[in-house]
């Protein structure tokens, strides 16, 4: 609910920052863009911000929309991460619930399904635990916290992981596990990206 409250006010933002209508751009003081127009000076921070992630072509496209809000504030990076990896995780758990009870699927992935589910359930609350303290970090704590991100967000990605190696040896022709399988391994991309990004924040301090 919360983060897609924060990503619908980021997004507002964005479009009203980005409007063609002039008189609205010359109301905004960008201090530091005296000489660049606004985008291009915009996605530099995204693609620098992205630049420690191992998946930088699905960062770039899935933070963009923060970028004039986090600027190059990596906790705001980390938390950016972390909320689009919820959102997506959930989507996931949706599809997953839905395939439920699915004829249409054979015995062995169904189970795997199952597990999936599970790994999935495991999965969002170590992400909402991960951006709870990015949500209150603070410089007394900043060693715990780190440690606790660092545990929590490597394992959702290993559980993430763990569902797609359950659909390894299935060999499936079924179109709804190959779409699940599509859509798991982009979700586990997200969460790599979203562990790098809390690395970086831990590497550059609050
Ligand atoms: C914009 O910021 C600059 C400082 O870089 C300042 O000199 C200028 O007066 C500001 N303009 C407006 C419209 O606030
Ligand atoms: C990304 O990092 C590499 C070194 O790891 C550096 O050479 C490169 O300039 C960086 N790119 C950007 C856009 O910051
Ligand atoms: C972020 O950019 C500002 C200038 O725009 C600079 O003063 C500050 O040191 C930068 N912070 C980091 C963590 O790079
Ligand atoms: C980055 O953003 C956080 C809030 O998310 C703020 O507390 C912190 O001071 C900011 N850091 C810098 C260097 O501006
Ligand atoms: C799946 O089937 C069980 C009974 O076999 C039923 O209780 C459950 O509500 C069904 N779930 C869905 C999502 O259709």
């Amino acid at each position: 609910m919360n983060s897609y409250l924060i990503m619908f006010t980021l997004l507002s933002l964005l479009l009203l920052a980005l409007s063609p209508n002039p008189s609205l751009a010359s109301t905004r003081n960008y201090t530091d863009d005296t000489n660049a127009s606004i985008v291009p000076r915009y996605s530099r921070y995204v693609k620098d911000a992205c630049n420690v992630t191992r998946y930088k072509q699905l960062c770039v496209r899935t933070l963009w929309s923060f970028t004039i809000v986090a600027k190059n504030n990596s906790s705001k990076w980390a938390r950016a991460g972390v909320a689009v990896t919820i959102t997506d995780t959930k989507r996931i758990l949706r599809l997953l619930l839905k395939t439920r009870n699915s004829s249409a699927v054979g015995k062995r992935e169904r189970i795997a399904l199952s597990d999936c589910r599970e790994l999935y359930v495991d999965s969002l609350g170590n992400l909402y635990q991960s951006l709870s303290v990015l949500r209150k970090l603070d410089a007394d704590q900043f060693q715990q916290q780190m440690s606790d991100l660092a545990t929590w967000l490597s394992a959702a990605l290993t559980d993430e992981d763990t569902c797609l190696d359950g659909f390894e040896e299935t060999m499936s022709k079924s179109s709804t596990v190959r779409m699940i399988k599509r859509k798991a391994t982009r979700c586990m991309h997200l969460c790599s990206n979203a562990l790098a990004l809390t690395n970086k924040l831990a590497y550059d301090g609050l």
